[in-house]
């Protein structure tokens, strides 16, 4: 008998974050159908020498299980058509179909890693949901952390939430904000459009570093043929700018509206760079849009940095009870604004995420660094004498 054929992925950290491991392959072949629970999902495994096939165990129609169902084969011989033994509804596991009855079955990916059987039971957010989210650089990025994290929450909260979250986001999504349309960033529908994935000149963070918005665009463009590459490199910029940032910004009350900054324009670019990184992982046709977005990140936020800054005293030896340390604490914060400590939860997890996905990144260390640095530094909440100068400058411009 032939065995099925094992995955090109490997067993990483990175990919173990959404993979959930079933059994041994052999195992699996032996029995040829496996029922297992995770999270809150049922799930039936069939496996013969055609492949190995995961669905939900609730047929869609009036969800009987389907692992008393029966296999057959189709037009091409393959071990796939399964048959829902209460109505006859039939749904082929290879291609997705459903050849009798209505409503779709939910199949799950499946990964055969070293002689492993893994299925991705992750509930991806739709595609189209994911492009709306990337399509105008909305509210800077918030649209594509909201679209994320709701999908992380549905995972959690099982398939009773889906539908009030998913309400909740779109209706964000259509009101969210058009930042590609302000001056600052109007390079960037000019970038997609020239975006043609050929760019063939690999990039370092250094490269960006002190470019303005269009710039940075247009260094991307010319790194657009490797994706993940210039991923890295946008990252490492974000995270070096997030190190030394001028926090005396913070306390200036003379600079004009566009000088108005704080650490959360550095911590944006981090958890933006997070959410569309699992964004784009999962659909790969949205990497030009979620790489110059982060590009623009880089490009805002070039002028509000100070190379001279000491920062060394902030490098973390020990990244994962760094983490952990800084998650505790924000469990018992002491502050008394929420919307400070959410800020903290909402940059440690991405921090996690990243630093778990690629612990080796170049990036890594300063991103840590970083981190250590912005919870170990006052954050400037109120700008009173800021905003009144500032007004009274628009009042006296207006005339
Ligand atoms: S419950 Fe499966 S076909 Fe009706």
């Amino acid at each position: 008998m032939a065995l099925p054929q094992e995955s090109a992925k490997k067993n990483t950290q990175e990919n173990q974050g959404s993979l959930v491991q079933v059994a041994p392959l052999e195992a699996l072949l032996e029995k040829g159908r496996f029922l297992f629970k995770s999270g809150g999902k049922q799930v039936a495994v069939f496996a013969n020498d055609d492949g190995v096939f995961a669905c939900n165990n609730r047929c869609p129609h009036e969800g009987y299980p389907l692992m008393e169902g029966n296999l057959s084969r189709d037009g091409a011989g393959r071990n796939c058509i399964l048959t829902c033994n209460w109505h006859n509804w039939k749904f082929d596991l290879a291609g997705g179909e459903t050849l009798v009855g209505g409503d779709k079955l939910r199949r799950y990916p499946v990964e055969i890693i070293d002689g492993q059987v893994w299925v991705d039971l992750s509930d991806p957010a739709p595609a189209e949901i994911a492009a709306a989210a990337l399509a105008h650089y909305q509210d800077f990025g918030h649209a594509v952390i909201y679209t994320q994290k709701t999908g992380e929450l549905i995972e959690r909260l099982g398939p009773e939430s889906t539908e009030p979250l998913l309400l909740s986001l779109v209706r964000s999504l259509v009101y969210a904000t058009r930042e590609d349309l302000i001056p600052e960033f109007r390079a960037y529908a000019p970038a997609l459009a020239a975006w043609d994935g050929q760019g063939a000149e690999p990039a370092t963070a250094e490269d960006f570093l002190g470019l303005p918005v269009a710039k940075v665009l247009n260094r991307a463009l010319r790194s657009s043929g490797d994706p993940r590459a210039l991923y890295d490199a946008l990252m490492g910029a974000a995270c070096w700018q997030f190190l030394h940032f001028d926090s005396d910004l913070m306390q200036a009350s003379d600079k004009p509206v566009s000088h108005n900054v704080t650490w959360l324009a550095f911590t944006h670019a981090i958890t933006f760079g997070n959410a569309m990184r699992q964004l784009c992982g999962r659909y790969p046709q949205l990497w030009p849009q979620g790489l110059l977005q982060l590009a623009c990140f880089v490009g805002r936020n070039a002028g509000f940095v100070d190379r001279s800054l000491d920062v060394a005293s902030w490098q973390v030896d020990d990244a994962r009870g760094f983490l952990d340390r800084a998650l505790k604490g924000t469990l018992d914060h002491g502050e008394p604004e929420y919307i400070v400590s959410i800020h903290h939860v909402k940059l440690l997890c991405a921090v996690k995420s990243e630093i778990t996905a690629a612990p080796d990144a170049p990036w890594a260390p300063v991103m840590l660094a970083a981190v250590n640095r912005f919870l170990n530094n006052p954050f400037k909440r109120k700008h009173s004498l800021r905003t009144a100068r500032q007004a009274l400058g628009f009042v006296a411009a207006e005339g």
